[in-house]
């Protein structure tokens, strides 16, 4: 364990429990796990990826059902981190001008980055326990900010995850009726180097390694209390605007 995992408390999560990962396989996703797994503050840490056993595919609602079915089994669902996303691959990749935007490929972007996390909260929420803390977190990007957006560009990325924001607000509001202390929240994880980021990433942006952001998140989600559930956070905490 090196010195950013031995900093993972977890405190605020007063009895033991599950915690779940989706997206596993990605940059910060598989650091998540490791830092959960380090941490030993649950009794199972349940990492779901289009690879393991029990796949998922953000596009195939069964897989997912069948993947909660599976966290289920382990025990109380205290922790549930969404760190799947999508911004580029060989076919498609983040647009600079409205004369890029393909329909079918922008459609793909909202099926990634909010319709497969919809269904993800969809079938976990409903297993968060009604009282202790309890948190469900999913992936987002300050570039979904639209009160910050100065630069423009990015249309699919951005408003895809600015769609994930309203749908984790939506379903905050919702949660908070059955589950009061349950906390559903959007966090951004800092500029990260991960596949995800390369080929954008310049000299001089704040990058940071995977082992950070996933400590950072996980103090982050430490930190949270039920009155700041449907909020959107970066990765030290500070509010971001819608
Ligand atoms: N890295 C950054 O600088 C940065 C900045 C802001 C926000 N974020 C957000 O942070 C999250 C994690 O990003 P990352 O940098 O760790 O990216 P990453 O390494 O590319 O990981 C993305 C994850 O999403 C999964 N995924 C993609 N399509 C899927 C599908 N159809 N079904 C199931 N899983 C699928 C990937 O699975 P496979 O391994 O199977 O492809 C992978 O586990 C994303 O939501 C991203 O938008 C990242």
């Amino acid at each position: 364990m090196d010195e950013t995992q031995a900093a993972i408390g977890l405190d605020a999560f007063e009895t033991r429990g599950v915690a779940v990962v989706f997206g596993a396989s990605g940059g910060i996703g598989r650091a998540l796990v490791q830092a959960l797994l380090a941490s030993q503050r649950f009794d199972h840490v349940v990492a779901f990826s289009r690879t393991t056993s029990v796949a998922i595919d953000l596009l195939d609602e069964a897989s997912l059902e069948r993947a909660a079915a599976l966290a289920a089994t382990k025990g109380e669902i205290r922790l549930v981190i969404d760190a799947t996303g999508f911004l580029h691959d060989e076919n498609q990749g983040p647009e600079k001008s409205l004369q890029q935007i393909d329909a079918a490929k922008m459609a793909r972007a909202f099926a990634l980055n909010a319709i497969g996390p919809a269904l993800i909260m969809k079938h976990m929420l409903p297993l968060l326990p009604r009282t202790g803390k309890a948190v469900f977190a999913t992936l987002s990007a300050r570039v979904a900010s639209i009160g910050d957006n100065r630069l423009g560009g990015w249309y699919s990325y951005r408003a895809s995850k600015a769609a994930l924001n309203q749908l984790v607000r939506t379903a905050a509001v919702e949660l908070a009726r059955r589950a009061p202390n349950a906390i559903c929240v959007a966090l951004h994880p800092g500029t990260v180097a991960t596949s995800l980021s390369a080929p954008f990433s310049k000299d001089g942006l704040d990058i940071q390694t995977v082992d950070v952001s996933a400590a950072r998140l996980l103090d982050v989600i430490d930190g949270l209390s039920p009155d700041q559930t449907g909020c959107f956070f970066d990765h030290l905490g500070a509010p971001i605007p819608w």
